[in-house]
């Protein structure tokens, strides 16, 4: 029994690329969970950079005491370059026997798996966690952070509505998601958007966006919005495009970086909470190398390079939903 014979004596935390509400709730059932299981916890701070130059500290269970409601990470994260290399790997994994972590559990995205991949191969049993607001891990259901993201921008988005009714315009909002629509087309769905756009889906914006609106106005309807993931198009070229064939009163926003931040929801912290709880159960039985995923009932471990090899499509279902529901009527 793992709770009676961890087979980790002492381990690292640590969070890493870009931050996403509900990593705090996630260290917390980190180091509640190990301490539970007679397991010493270390934080380590700015992700791989802190393993590198050995920046962490110990975290008792009341170290992490009201932080669930927190966004960001406590823990702060980074992209490190030098980790990247051969050496710098070498390095964090000399400071982990330096200081008898003999396990990980690594926060983060694909980028965040791929390094503790690496540490592996020094003899560190690693654990990763899925989080990132682009929910665009294709071995997870879920990663923290997607729900809080959506949340702020459908609230931005159903305050832009209120003034594009007002005066009668189309807005172009440009969401987050660099290379996955999810958030987008999630949000879409949400706010009953007039067109999304993903970097998934070839743009045909006369079938996707102008269509749409102008099918619209024939019906008499006076607002629109229409969404953008940051990946498929700029919002302010969308908008010029919408003016010039539509002839609406067309503003751009970019919601940016708000959308990292922010109190967590309530999915985000219970899922963060599951995920810190598994991965440490995970390390204590003696496994190594799995990313905890979420197929929307259950959390299972999946080894690292299987969850690295898989593709995550954008899922069908929800684009042609949207295509059936948008408002254009
Ligand atoms: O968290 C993921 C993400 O939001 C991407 O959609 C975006 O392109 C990227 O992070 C930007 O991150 P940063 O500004 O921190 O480099």
């Amino acid at each position: 029994m793992a709770e009676q014979d961890p087979k980790v004596r002492r381990i690292g935390v640590l969070t890493s690329g870009g931050d996403a509400p509900g990593m705090n709730s996630a260290i917390r059932a980190v180091v509640r969970t190990a301490h539970s299981l007679g397991i010493e916890c270390i934080g380590v701070r700015r992700g791989y950079h802190g393993l590198i130059t050995g920046d962490m500290e110990p975290l008792t269970p009341q170290d992490v005491s009201g932080i669930t409601s927190l966004g960001g990470t406590m823990l702060y994260t980074a992209r490190s370059a030098e980790f990247r290399t051969p050496e710098g790997v070498q390095r964090a994994a000399d400071i982990c026997r330096f200081r008898g972590i003999d396990g990980l559990v690594c926060v983060g995205g694909d980028g965040t798996f791929r390094g503790a991949l690496e540490l592996s191969k020094y003899g560190i049993s690693v654990c990763g966690i899925p989080a990132t607001i682009d929910n665009d891990i294709a071995c997870t259901s879920y990663t923290i952070g997607f729900d809080t993201a959506c949340n702020t921008a459908i609230e931005c988005i159903d305050k832009l509505n209120d003034t594009m009714k007002s005066h009668e315009r189309c807005s172009v909002v440009e969401v987050m998601g660099n290379r996955a629509g999810y958030l987008a087309l999630y949000v879409g769905l949400a706010v009953g958007a007039s067109a999304v756009l993903v970097p998934e889906k070839p743009i045909d914006y006369k079938r996707d966006v102008i269509r749409p609106i102008r099918e619209g106005q024939l019906h008499g309807r006076t607002n629109y919005a229409v969404i953008v993931a940051e990946g498929a198009a700029h919002a302010t070229e969308v908008a010029k495009i919408v003016a010039e064939e539509t002839g609406m009163d067309t503003r751009a926003t970019i919601i940016g970086h708000v959308q990292r931040g922010g109190r967590p929801t309530v999915r985000d912290r219970v899922l963060a909470a599951d995920f810190g709880y598994n991965a440490v159960k995970v390390l204590a039985e003696g496994m190594t190398n799995k990313v905890i995923c979420y197929d929307g009932q259950k959390m299972f471990p999946m080894d690292i390079v299987e969850a690295l090899k898989m593709k995550k499509d954008l899922g069908e279902h929800n684009y042609s939903m949207m295509e059936t529901l948008r408002s254009g009527m």
